[in-house]
Protein backbone atom coordinates (compact mmCIF):
# COMPACT_ATOMS: atom_id res chain seq x y z
CA UNK A 1 0.00 0.00 0.00
CA UNK A 2 0.97 3.60 -1.22
CA UNK A 3 -0.87 6.14 1.06
CA UNK A 4 -0.99 9.23 -0.48
CA UNK A 5 -3.10 12.51 -0.62
CA UNK A 6 -3.06 12.83 -4.49
CA UNK A 7 -1.51 15.42 -6.82
CA UNK A 8 0.53 12.70 -7.34
CA UNK A 9 4.11 13.69 -9.19
CA UNK A 10 7.23 11.41 -9.69
CA UNK A 11 8.20 11.36 -5.68
CA UNK A 12 4.73 9.51 -5.40
CA UNK A 13 5.65 7.27 -8.83
CA UNK A 14 9.12 6.27 -7.22
CA UNK A 15 7.42 4.91 -3.93
CA UNK A 16 5.01 2.89 -6.59
CA UNK A 17 8.15 1.29 -8.17
CA UNK A 18 9.79 0.77 -4.50
CA UNK A 19 6.23 -1.36 -3.98
CA UNK A 20 6.21 -3.14 -7.55
CA UNK A 21 9.37 -4.60 -6.76
CA UNK A 22 7.97 -6.04 -3.00
CA UNK A 23 5.15 -6.69 -3.66
CA UNK A 24 2.70 -8.87 -6.27
CA UNK A 25 -0.21 -6.49 -5.88
CA UNK A 26 0.10 -2.30 -5.39
CA UNK A 27 -2.96 -0.81 -3.88
CA UNK A 28 -2.51 3.11 -4.07
CA UNK A 29 -4.92 5.79 -1.67
CA UNK A 30 -5.85 8.78 -2.35
CA UNK A 31 -7.60 10.93 0.25
CA UNK A 32 -6.99 14.70 1.30
CA UNK A 33 -7.33 14.15 5.46
CA UNK A 34 -8.94 16.98 7.27
CA UNK A 35 -7.67 15.50 10.45
CA UNK A 36 -4.12 16.44 9.06
CA UNK A 37 -4.87 19.66 8.65
CA UNK A 38 -4.88 22.12 11.76
CA UNK A 39 -4.88 25.28 9.26
CA UNK A 40 -8.49 25.02 7.18
CA UNK A 41 -7.23 26.77 4.46
CA UNK A 42 -4.43 24.75 3.91
CA UNK A 43 -6.66 22.06 3.43
CA UNK A 44 -9.21 23.91 0.90
CA UNK A 45 -5.86 25.12 -1.02
CA UNK A 46 -4.71 21.14 -0.77
CA UNK A 47 -4.36 20.57 -5.03
CA UNK A 48 -7.17 18.06 -6.49
CA UNK A 49 -6.44 16.33 -9.44
CA UNK A 50 -8.22 12.72 -9.44
CA UNK A 51 -8.48 12.44 -13.39
CA UNK A 52 -4.53 13.05 -13.72
CA UNK A 53 -3.45 11.10 -10.81
CA UNK A 54 -5.73 8.05 -11.85
CA UNK A 55 -4.03 8.39 -15.04
CA UNK A 56 -0.31 8.28 -13.10
CA UNK A 57 -1.36 5.45 -11.20
CA UNK A 58 -2.52 3.39 -14.28
CA UNK A 59 1.24 4.32 -16.12
CA UNK A 60 3.04 3.19 -12.37
CA UNK A 61 0.95 -0.43 -13.35
CA UNK A 62 -0.86 0.57 -9.43
CA UNK A 63 -3.51 -2.18 -9.48
CA UNK A 64 -5.81 -0.64 -7.10
CA UNK A 65 -6.93 3.36 -6.16
CA UNK A 66 -8.77 3.49 -2.67
CA UNK A 67 -10.17 7.11 -2.49
CA UNK A 68 -13.07 7.45 -0.33
CA UNK A 69 -14.79 10.66 0.37
CA UNK A 70 -14.72 12.33 3.85
CA UNK A 71 -18.13 11.32 4.65
CA UNK A 72 -17.04 7.76 4.19
CA UNK A 73 -13.80 7.72 6.24
CA UNK A 74 -15.23 9.70 9.06
CA UNK A 75 -19.07 9.09 9.26
CA UNK A 76 -21.21 12.10 11.53
CA UNK A 77 -20.12 9.91 14.90
CA UNK A 78 -16.58 9.21 14.58
CA UNK A 79 -15.08 9.86 17.66
CA UNK A 80 -12.13 7.87 17.55
CA UNK A 81 -8.26 9.55 17.40
CA UNK A 82 -5.10 7.34 17.33
CA UNK A 83 -2.49 9.42 19.83
CA UNK A 84 1.01 8.42 19.58
CA UNK A 85 2.69 10.45 22.66
CA UNK A 86 6.10 12.07 22.93
CA UNK A 87 7.71 11.69 19.17
CA UNK A 88 4.61 13.50 17.95
CA UNK A 89 5.27 16.66 20.34
CA UNK A 90 8.53 17.50 18.87
CA UNK A 91 9.26 19.68 14.90
CA UNK A 92 6.27 19.33 12.77
CA UNK A 93 4.38 18.28 16.03
CA UNK A 94 4.99 21.41 17.92
CA UNK A 95 4.19 23.38 14.93
CA UNK A 96 1.08 21.74 13.76
CA UNK A 97 -1.30 20.89 16.91
CA UNK A 98 -3.07 17.68 16.30
CA UNK A 99 -1.25 16.94 12.73
CA UNK A 100 0.16 13.65 13.66
CA UNK A 101 -2.92 12.95 15.67
CA UNK A 102 -4.53 13.24 12.50
CA UNK A 103 -2.24 11.44 10.24
CA UNK A 104 -1.72 8.34 12.79
CA UNK A 105 -5.90 7.78 13.02
CA UNK A 106 -6.43 8.04 8.75
CA UNK A 107 -3.23 5.57 8.16
CA UNK A 108 -4.59 3.23 10.82
CA UNK A 109 -7.80 3.41 9.03
CA UNK A 110 -6.22 2.97 5.94
CA UNK A 111 -4.54 0.11 6.86
CA UNK A 112 -7.43 -1.19 8.46
CA UNK A 113 -9.49 -1.32 5.08
CA UNK A 114 -6.37 -2.65 3.07
CA UNK A 115 -4.79 -5.14 5.52
CA UNK A 116 -1.78 -4.30 3.39
CA UNK A 117 1.61 -6.73 4.32
CA UNK A 118 4.11 -3.56 3.21
CA UNK A 119 3.36 0.16 3.26
CA UNK A 120 5.54 3.06 1.68
CA UNK A 121 6.25 6.54 2.59
CA UNK A 122 8.69 9.06 1.73
CA UNK A 123 11.27 9.99 3.86
CA UNK A 124 10.68 13.93 2.90
CA UNK A 125 8.37 13.26 5.63
CA UNK A 126 10.80 11.52 8.37
CA UNK A 127 9.00 12.23 10.80
CA UNK A 128 5.75 10.88 10.05
CA UNK A 129 7.87 7.75 9.29
CA UNK A 130 9.38 7.89 12.67
CA UNK A 131 5.46 8.18 13.98
CA UNK A 132 3.96 5.40 12.02
CA UNK A 133 6.62 3.21 13.04
CA UNK A 134 5.88 3.75 16.47
CA UNK A 135 2.13 3.25 16.60
CA UNK A 136 2.78 -0.24 13.72
CA UNK A 137 5.06 -1.38 16.65
CA UNK A 138 3.21 0.20 19.85
CA UNK A 139 0.04 -1.44 18.40
CA UNK A 140 1.50 -4.77 16.96
CA UNK A 141 0.39 -3.88 13.35
CA UNK A 142 1.55 -6.78 11.31
CA UNK A 143 2.97 -4.17 8.47
CA UNK A 144 6.67 -3.85 7.28
CA UNK A 145 7.15 -0.39 6.49
CA UNK A 146 9.25 0.97 4.02
CA UNK A 147 11.19 4.28 3.93
CA UNK A 148 11.52 5.54 0.08
CA UNK A 149 14.11 8.23 -0.38
CA UNK A 150 13.30 11.20 -1.35
CA UNK A 151 13.20 12.78 -4.91
CA UNK A 152 14.18 15.66 -6.28
CA UNK A 153 14.30 17.89 -8.72
CA UNK A 154 17.33 18.19 -11.00
CA UNK A 155 18.03 21.69 -9.18
CA UNK A 156 17.69 19.62 -5.46
CA UNK A 157 14.05 20.97 -4.28
CA UNK A 158 12.46 18.29 -2.80
CA UNK A 159 9.69 16.87 -4.66
CA UNK A 160 6.17 17.95 -3.10
CA UNK A 161 2.38 18.89 -4.11
CA UNK A 162 3.33 22.21 -2.11
CA UNK A 163 5.72 23.11 -4.73
CA UNK A 164 3.00 23.98 -7.04
CA UNK A 165 1.80 26.57 -5.20
CA UNK A 166 5.24 28.33 -4.79
CA UNK A 167 5.68 31.57 -6.88
CA UNK A 168 8.94 31.75 -9.07
CA UNK A 169 10.58 33.76 -7.11
CA UNK A 170 9.87 31.87 -4.19
CA UNK A 171 10.21 28.83 -6.06
CA UNK A 172 14.29 29.64 -6.56
CA UNK A 173 14.61 30.92 -2.85
CA UNK A 174 13.19 27.19 -1.65
CA UNK A 175 16.66 25.99 -3.77
CA UNK A 176 18.19 27.01 -0.21
CA UNK A 177 17.00 24.53 1.71
CA UNK A 178 18.55 21.44 0.14
CA UNK A 179 21.81 23.58 -0.93
CA UNK A 180 22.18 23.86 2.81
CA UNK A 181 21.68 20.50 3.76
CA UNK A 182 24.26 19.72 1.20
CA UNK A 183 26.74 22.17 2.77
CA UNK A 184 25.99 20.50 6.16
CA UNK A 185 26.78 17.23 4.43
CA UNK A 186 29.82 18.36 3.24
CA UNK A 187 30.87 19.86 6.60
CA UNK A 188 30.42 16.28 8.06
CA UNK A 189 32.35 14.54 5.60
CA UNK A 190 34.67 17.23 6.70
CA UNK A 191 35.12 15.60 9.77
CA UNK A 192 32.56 18.41 11.73
CA UNK A 193 30.96 16.76 14.65
CA UNK A 194 29.41 19.57 16.50
CA UNK A 195 25.34 19.89 16.26
CA UNK A 196 25.57 23.57 16.19
CA UNK A 197 27.87 24.27 13.71
CA UNK A 198 26.15 22.28 10.91
CA UNK A 199 22.94 23.39 11.55
CA UNK A 200 24.44 26.88 11.33
CA UNK A 201 25.67 25.78 7.99
CA UNK A 202 21.92 25.04 7.13
CA UNK A 203 20.99 27.99 8.45
CA UNK A 204 23.64 30.70 6.70
CA UNK A 205 22.05 29.43 3.32
CA UNK A 206 18.31 29.51 4.11
CA UNK A 207 19.06 33.07 6.06
CA UNK A 208 20.48 34.61 2.47
CA UNK A 209 16.79 34.24 1.59
CA UNK A 210 13.56 35.26 2.51
CA UNK A 211 12.75 32.02 3.91
CA UNK A 212 11.19 32.02 7.69
CA UNK A 213 13.16 28.95 9.54
CA UNK A 214 10.92 27.27 11.36
CA UNK A 215 13.62 25.16 12.64
CA UNK A 216 16.72 23.51 11.73
CA UNK A 217 17.91 20.69 14.19
CA UNK A 218 20.01 17.71 14.49
CA UNK A 219 18.23 14.74 15.37
CA UNK A 220 18.51 11.08 16.66
CA UNK A 221 16.47 9.29 13.83
CA UNK A 222 14.58 6.93 15.81
CA UNK A 223 13.71 9.42 18.93
CA UNK A 224 14.14 12.56 17.04
CA UNK A 225 15.81 13.91 19.96
CA UNK A 226 17.97 16.61 19.50
CA UNK A 227 21.57 15.48 19.27
CA UNK A 228 24.74 17.69 20.28
CA UNK A 229 27.19 15.35 18.51
CA UNK A 230 26.64 13.95 14.79
CA UNK A 231 27.11 10.87 13.62
CA UNK A 232 26.45 8.35 10.64
CA UNK A 233 22.40 8.15 10.80
CA UNK A 234 21.73 10.90 12.28
CA UNK A 235 19.05 13.25 10.87
CA UNK A 236 19.40 17.45 9.92
CA UNK A 237 15.34 18.06 9.56
CA UNK A 238 14.17 21.59 8.43
CA UNK A 239 11.23 23.05 8.18
CA UNK A 240 10.52 27.06 6.60
CA UNK A 241 7.83 29.27 5.47
CA UNK A 242 8.24 30.47 1.87
CA UNK A 243 5.25 33.00 0.95
CA UNK A 244 2.89 32.02 3.48
CA UNK A 245 3.84 27.76 1.97
CA UNK A 246 5.55 25.82 4.61
CA UNK A 247 8.14 23.21 2.66
CA UNK A 248 9.85 20.54 4.80
CA UNK A 249 13.37 18.53 4.55
CA UNK A 250 15.62 16.34 5.67
CA UNK A 251 18.70 14.87 5.08
CA UNK A 252 20.23 11.25 6.43
CA UNK A 253 24.18 12.36 7.07
CA UNK A 254 26.68 9.61 5.78
O1 LIG B 1 2.09 11.68 3.51
C1 LIG B 1 0.88 11.82 3.18
O2 LIG B 1 0.54 12.02 2.00
C2 LIG B 1 -0.18 11.74 4.26
O3 LIG B 1 0.26 12.31 5.45
C3 LIG B 1 -0.72 10.33 4.48
C4 LIG B 1 0.35 9.39 5.00
C5 LIG B 1 -1.29 9.78 3.19
C6 LIG B 1 -1.84 10.35 5.52
O4 LIG B 1 -2.88 11.19 5.13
Amino acid sequence: MVPTMGALHQGHASLFEVAHQLADVVVATIFVNPLQFNNSSDFKKYPLQLDRDVQLLEEHGVHYLYAPTVDTMYGSDFSTSVHIEGITDLLEGASRPGHFSGVATVVTKLFSAGRPDIAVFGQKDFQQFAVIQRMVSDLDMPIRLIMAPTIRERDGLAMSSRNVRLSTAARQQALAISQGLLAAQAQFASGIRESQQLIEAVESVISLTSAEIDYVKLVDAKTLQDTTSASEGSVIVVAVILDGIRLIDNHILV
